[in-house]
């Protein structure tokens, strides 16, 4: 498994408990030592037990020597990262190009390279072209392989997918050996029945972007109906369940919030848009989704100042959750790190809380911004309260808990982690996104 970060750890750890010997090929020195002393460089419940388990059984290892490794491998996953490039929507491939390229050095006959991060439509066959032209006396087998692991809820969609997507060279005539051998590697998901899904290489890699990118865009579309609901006095939890009971649409990825983050979605959507413009194909829903959602988060600082007062200098805002989501310390693309900045330029004092993402947020956010232990030091003091990730420590905070530190008696509830009945009837002047009128809808 070459790439010790989120993917590969995550991928490494699970294939070991699959029964496969595993080695995680990491480069960077620092983070080597870290995985090695067991220490994991990223917070993912239950990581950290299974990586331990793993090594104890001696099924997992971590090394920096990829020749020693793939001398005694049958396959080689490629997970490393690959981030936008600054300023062209693109995905930076050098990594994997790197990653084959090393892999073409050092490869043994027969073996099978397969692709698990995620990559724009065509990257599998620059992978076939860099180690076949290198090593052209050797039988090569290669596939896509990509994740579909939820941050905070990685293993369990390692251990229990809806599906397993891969994509073979040569669909659906390829050789058996590649097939034979993820079939072998995930043997343990296919009972009852496979959830092994083959098809070609270009399809497995647009499959990926295409679920993200629709997922991005049905969060979207839950977002513009919170806002209508305001608008015009409906309650989004029963439009969204109305809609969600509809086979056809399905009730996940329905909640609004304060924009969609974190290291795909953003990443994802900008990359197939990317794809599909090259390819003359433009896709305008994906591409008007990337707009809306980066709107969204500039509106949402603008409604929070309009809530706070004309007097916004003297206003101070607490705000729980940083990162794009509960149950992780990642700050990429967060929400957060768009809406602060704006808040705290106009004169707020902000008071944060995250249970995970304090120590990259102070790295991130603009300096002056106060940093509490807990969401009720957070709270002290503060004419506003600002929910802006779904973490149960936030959803089990009272009235009476938050009456007791808060200034003031206003709340925007972002996550929908609250009943709204609860605060009003406590005297709060609790405003959440998508339930209730905040204005009267036109006579038509
Ligand atoms: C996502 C995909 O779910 C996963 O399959 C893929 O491989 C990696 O990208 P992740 O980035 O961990 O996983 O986050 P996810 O739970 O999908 O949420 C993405 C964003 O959408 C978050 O900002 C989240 O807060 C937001 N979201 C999600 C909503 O605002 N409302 C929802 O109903 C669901």
């Amino acid at each position: 498994m070459i790439g010790g970060g989120y993917v590969g750890l995550v991928s490494g750890a699970c294939l070991a408990a699959f029964g496969t010997d595993v080695t995680i090929i990491e480069h960077d020195p620092a983070r080597l030592d870290r995985l090695k002393a067991g220490t994991m460089p990223i917070y993912e419940p239950g990581l950290e037990e299974l990586v331990t388990k793993q090594r104890q059984a001696g099924r997992l290892a971590f090394s920096d020597d990829l020749t020693a490794a793939l001398r005694k491998s049958k396959a080689v996953f490629i997970a490393v990262g690959t981030p936008t490039r600054r300023g062209s929507g693109h995905a930076d491939l050098s990594y994997v190009h790197a990653a084959a390229r090393a892999i073409a050095t050092h490869a043994p006959d027969g073996l099978l390279i397969v692709t698990k991060s995620t990559v724009p439509v065509g990257t599998g066959r620059q992978v076939a072209s860099i180690v076949r032209e290198a090593r052209p006396e050797l039988t090569l087998h290669i596939a896509s392989n990509p994740e579909f692991l939820r941050e905070g809820h990685a293993i369990m969609d390692f251990m229990k997918p809806d599906r397993v997507v891969i994509g073979l060279e040569d669909w659906p005539d390829a050789p058996s050996t590649a097939r034979t051998l993820l079939e072998d590697l995930y043997a343990p998901l296919n009972r009852p029945e496979s959830r092994l899904l083959f098809m070609g290489l270009e399809s497995a890699e647009l499959t990926k972007y295409a679920a993200n990118a629709f997922l991005a865009m049905k969060v979207t579309f839950a977002n513009e109906m919170a806002d209508l609901c305001e608008a015009t006095g409906g309650q989004i939890t029963d439009v969204t369940r109305g809609m969600g009971l509809d086979p056809r649409i399905g009730p996940h990825f329905l909640t609004p919030g304060p924009g969609y983050g974190g290291s795909c979605f953003p990443k994802d959507t900008q990359a197939l848009a990317t794809s599909a413009r090259q390819a003359g194909t433009p896709t305008q829903l994906v591409e008007t989704t990337i707009a809306a959602n980066e709107a969204r988060k500039r509106r949402l600082a603008e409604r929070i100042l309009a809530l706070a007062g004309d007097d916004i200098t003297s206003c101070t805002i607490a705000v729980l959750g940083l990162t794009f989501k509960a149950h992780t310390d990642d700050m990429r693309q967060a929400p957060s790190l768009t809406i602060l900045p704006l808040l705290h330029e106009a004169g707020a004092t902000l008071r944060v809380h995250d249970p995970q993402g304090m120590d990259t947020a102070r790295t991130l956010l603009p300096d002056g911004i106060i940093y509490a232990e807990t969401p009720l030091q957070a709270a002290e003091g503060a004419d506003m309260l600002l929910v802006l990730t779904e973490w149960p420590s936030f959803a089990a905070l009272t009235p009476a808990h938050l009456a007791s530190h808060m200034r003031g008696r206003l709340i925007l509830d972002c996550r929908q982690i609250w009943q709204k009945e609860d605060w009003q009837d406590a005297g709060f002047d609790y405003h959440c996104l998508g339930m209730g009128r905040t204005r009267p809808h036109p006579c038509p």
